[in-house]
């Protein structure tokens, strides 16, 4: 098994710092570079400095190729709690990322479009020279994009049911209406793929998944474990995240 790098710092906003110059590093080297893309509360800081970048030290983000990891299906792209509505809100547009770059799975396909929609993304990714460098955030349940608990490492990009879970935890985000059953992730294997992956993790309740995740067993029951079979990981950690870490104890 490969060791993961880990990093840890004060606070989320200096992991998003760190991570944000490191983009523009190798963005500043290949500006059309692949990037793998996730949504939610963990990635806000890394956002919010690129966006930064762009505003205050004209870094220019619009070369930039990207893919998500997943969205909610069935899900309206225009709803509020869309991952669409988060990257354009959150990323395209204060940051100045071509939208005709960031590509996105749509939660709008109907159900017998499905595969070929999912097909037509993966196509995308390998006409790309697939994904450089894939982000992460890691869910409660050490799910990755959304494969979560049971997906297995061959996993690929596919429709799949929520866990209980991760659905509570996206009710606040929709408000009166229902939460999607399902949601269009890419797999663990398509994960795998990339060159590079960099897992964010951040707050007192990531702890133990991301305990589970770097020294649990290497099993689709925390599917982030999964990550100890890619050659080039790096964790970024806040404090808390990291307390539950042997290291630490
Ligand atoms: C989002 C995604 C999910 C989140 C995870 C953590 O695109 O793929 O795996 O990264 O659920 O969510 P937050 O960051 O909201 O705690």
């Amino acid at each position: 098994m490969n060791a993961p790098h880990l990093q840890i710092y004060p606070t989320a906003q200096a992991a998003g710092i760190a991570l944000a110059a490191e983009l523009r590093a190798l963005v500043a080297r290949q500006p059309d570079v692949v990037i793998g893309f996730p949504t939610g509360g963990t990635p806000r800081q890394l956002y919010a400095e690129l966006a930064r970048l762009a505003r205050e030290d004209k870094v220019d983000w619009s070369q930039v190729r990207g893919f998500n990891l997943d969205e909610y299906w069935p899900l309206a792209s225009e709803h509020p709690a869309s991952f669409r509505s988060f990257m354009l809100h959150n990323l395209i547009e204060p940051a100045g990322f071509d939208a005709d770059l960031l590509r996105i799975p749509s939660g709008e396909v109907a159900t017998e479009e499905i595969d070929a929609h999912i097909a037509a993304y993966q196509a995308s990714i390998r006409e790309a020279g697939g994904i450089y460098l894939q982000l992460l955030g890691i869910g409660l349940n050490g799910h990755i994009g959304f494969n979560e608990p049971g997906s297995p490492a061959t996993s690929r990009a596919r429709l799949v049911e929520l866990a209980e879970v991760t659905r509570n935890r996206a009710r606040a985000q929709f408000g009166e209406d229902e939460v999607p059953s399902h949601g269009i992730t890419l797999g663990i294997a398509d994960i795998l793929d990339a060159e590079r992956v960099t897992v964010m993790a951040f707050g007192a309740e990531k702890a133990q998944a991301v305990c589970a995740a770097l020294e649990g067993a290497i099993d689709s029951s925390c599917p982030a474990s999964l990550l100890r079979r890619h050659p080039n990981v790096t964790w970024m950690l806040d404090t808390e995240a990291a307390q539950e870490l042997g290291m630490f104890n």
